[in-house]
């Protein structure tokens, strides 16, 4: 067992319990390209109820981004194509016209950023921003009941002395500040649904511990639905109820973080374990990364998209060039995309990884 692992999982509502929240039914985003049509999305399902957070890993390129963008409705330009259902709440947003998704964002979903400069605005005070957030979903508050609550909210997020600093501008914050005041901004009208995308990448070790602390004590607090997405799953062990793997557009594996973590079903998931970072190894033999380039998602490779990666592919009798594995339910609510057997799995998973995990 690793070190992360070792680490008591938090206290999770039952697997599903509660109606989800937010529902995404077999959600593709292709893009139009001059150089030909990009599956950045291509058939990815998950339920997610209130008070639940799920995590979303995966290498740079595989569609995380893709879809919470796709999710808080950013891609409607011409070149996109969106099918499939996103249902917030029982309304689907790919239905949706563009004035009700944008209602629906800033108030019942919200997103935070790697980096908090693309969404904040140089040259508008800390302050001022918040309050416009705010004002855009309560018109009739005043600018002082505004103001107030942005105050409140950064008091909330950790921002010292908020009263004063509800006047910098935010270059006069340092990144841990900043993104902690892009949280509150994100959470000023209390969204439903809060969506991080790599939140803590461009910080510090002992920074990013403190804002993934802070989005876990928020979300307890609000009670919201989270989706926390990033190429590190062990940012994702201690604050993830369930794990969604994503895979050249695709989801290859998900279920609740605990199994996921203990008995993985996915070579890949394998692969992304192993490159997990541990504290009681020596830094030269811990990072192994999954060997191999992500997958181009305009050629992508016939068969399981992770066969010319996959040091079992030839264990398959040549299922694994030709069929594309759909996701099968391996265990109540884990479900994984491979065509080795399942005792086969097992026997590599006990024999070959575990005891390298
Ligand atoms: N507007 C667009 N037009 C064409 N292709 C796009 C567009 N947006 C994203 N892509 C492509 O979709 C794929 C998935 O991108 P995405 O940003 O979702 O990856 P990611 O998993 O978030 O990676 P990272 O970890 O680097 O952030 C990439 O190949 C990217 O180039
Ligand atoms: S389907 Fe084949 S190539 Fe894909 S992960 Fe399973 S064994 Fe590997
Ligand atoms: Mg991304």
């Amino acid at each position: 067992m690793t070190e992360l692992q070792k680490t008591p999982a938090r206290a999770a509502a039952p697997a599903g319990g509660g109606e989800p929240y937010l529902s995404v039914r077999d959600l593709r985003i292709h893009f139009d390209t001059d150089d030909g049509l990009v599956r950045s999305v291509d058939g990815v399902s998950f339920d997610l109820a209130k008070g639940r957070t799920l995590g979303i890993v995966g290498e740079s390129g595989s569609g995380k981004s893709v879809t919470s963008l796709g999710i808080m409705g950013l891609h409607r330009s011409k070149r996109a194509r969106i099918t499939g259902e996103i249902r917030l709440d029982g309304e689907d947003l790919v239905a949706a016209g563009p004035d009700r998704v944008r209602e629906l964002r800033g108030r019942e979903m919200a997103m935070i950023f790697q980096d908090p400069l693309t969404a904040m605005h140089p040259y508008y005070t800390v302050g001022q921003q918040i309050v416009e957030a705010y004002r855009v979903h309560h018109p009739q508050a005043t600018k002082k009941q505004a103001r107030a609550r942005a105050v409140e909210m950064l008091d909330r997020v950790g921002i010292p002395q908020p009263d004063r600093r509800v006047d910098d501008y935010p270059h006069q914050f340092s990144g841990g500040m900043r993104q902690r005041a892009m949280i509150a901004m994100a959470l000023v009208n209390d969204p439903s649904l809060l969506i991080a995308d790599e939140p803590t990448t461009a910080l510090d070790v002992t920074v990013q511990a403190q804002i993934l602390d802070l989005i876990r004590d928020l979300q307890e607090e609000f009670g919201s639905a989270v989706i926390i997405i990033t190429h590190d799953l062990g940012v994702v062990a201690e604050l993830a109820d369930d794990i969604l793997v994503m895979y050249g557009g695709k989801c290859v594996e998900r279920g609740p973080a605990e199994t996921l973590f203990d008995s993985p079903e996915h070579p890949y998931t394998w692969g992304l374990l192993g490159s997990m970072p541990r504290l009681d190894r020596e830094l030269q033999e811990r990072l192994v990364p999954v060997k191999g380039t992500p997958p181009s998602l305009i050629n992508v490779p016939s068969g399981c998209a992770f066969h010319p990666r996959c040091p079992y592919a030839a264990l398959t009798g040549g299922r694994s060039t030709e069929e594309t594995p759909g996701l099968t339910e391996v265990a109540p609510g884990h479900h994984a995309a491979c065509h080795l057997a399942l005792s086969e799995r097992h026997r590599i998973f006990t024999e070959e990884i575990a005891p390298r995990l």
